[in-house]
């Protein structure tokens, strides 16, 4: 039996040798989850005991931690948008900046009674369609991705935190998908450049999906898949919402205007860097 506080004095000084700047906090993250409490009561955590059983699974959460294994795997959540969602190592986790694209199908459609239909192209935990229709209480919608995993996670999350019945999750290729049918057409897809693998944290590369990320020809085939097949299913009036990496606001507007579409807009991350692209089926 341990007291809280040196269990987590024990767990931050393990982590800060494997390098990681954050021991602490994150321990404490770790802390909070296993014994359930709030940062308030962790303050009076000289009070807290661990038990046994409680103990250990702190030491192997600090232990798949020093595997440099992210937070969010360890404790199988990450917040995104209004909403807790559940991930695993089949999904990519979440970022902030994929929030972005909410942002935007917010202030493109600010009447949020409107009725629409949306598609998710590689959906992931389905992060993104979940908290688009939940803003959306009329639309419908549907989120694909070509992992089954990923489509499992997918449902749970609806099944959690969804407040919209009229959602989907299908099993899909978005190269083939048929899109003619909706109105707006979200996407995050792996845009990840394969040459700069190296440049990434090992947390990323070593535990998150390959396939999630990494794209072939500088990052830029899936963008032109799904923009070759959203031509092909044409609807005029479509939107089309992408998030985009670190230089490719230039390509991306190329395919997207050669392919009959016009850019209505374009939005920066907190870096200053492009990082959501919203354009028009004309
Ligand atoms: C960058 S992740 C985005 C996940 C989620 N939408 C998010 O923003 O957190 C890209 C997703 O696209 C999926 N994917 C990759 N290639 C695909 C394809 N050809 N068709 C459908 N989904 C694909 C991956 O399985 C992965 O879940």
């Amino acid at each position: 039996m341990m007291s809280a506080r040196e269990a987590l004095s024990i767990g931050s000084k393990k982590l800060n040798k494997k390098g990681i700047i954050d021991s602490l906090f994150e321990s404490k993250l770790l802390i909070k989850d296993i014994l359930q409490v709030s940062d308030e009561d962790l303050i009076s955590s000289s009070e807290i005991i661990l038990s046994e059983t409680q103990y250990e699974r702190f030491n192997s959460f600090i232990d798949r931690r020093k595997n440099k294994e992210p937070i969010a795997y360890i404790l199988n959540r990450r917040e995104f948008w209004k909403d807790s969602f559940y991930v695993n190592k089949s999904t990519l986790i979440p970022r902030p900046d994929t929030e972005i694209v909410v942002e935007m199908v917010l202030s493109l459609i600010p009447d949020k009674d409107k009725k629409m239909n949306f598609v998710d192209l590689g959906t992931g935990s389905g992060c993104l369609i979940i908290s688009i229709l939940n803003e959306y209480k009329y639309s419908e919608g549907i989120g694909i991705d070509v992992s089954k995993e990923a489509i499992k996670v997918a449902k749970k999350n609806s099944n959690n935190v969804s407040k919209n019945q009229k959602l989907d999750f299908k099993l899909a290729d978005f190269s083939s998908f048929e899109t003619k049918e909706f109105d707006v057409v979200v996407s995050n897809p792996p845009y990840v450049n394969k040459n700069e693998i190296y440049k990434m944290q090992f947390d990323v590369t070593k535990h998150e999906p390959y396939e999630a990320i990494f794209a072939d020809e500088e990052g830029l085939i899936c963008y032109k898949k799904i923009i070759q097949n959203l031509n092909k299913n044409r609807k005029y009036g479509q939107k089309v919402l992408f998030e985009i990496g670190l230089g490719q606001v230039d390509p991306v507007s190329n395919m997207l205007k050669n392919n009959d579409f016009k850019i209505i807009d374009i939005k920066d991350d907190f870096s200053g860097i492009p990082r959501c692209i919203a354009a028009e089926k004309i």
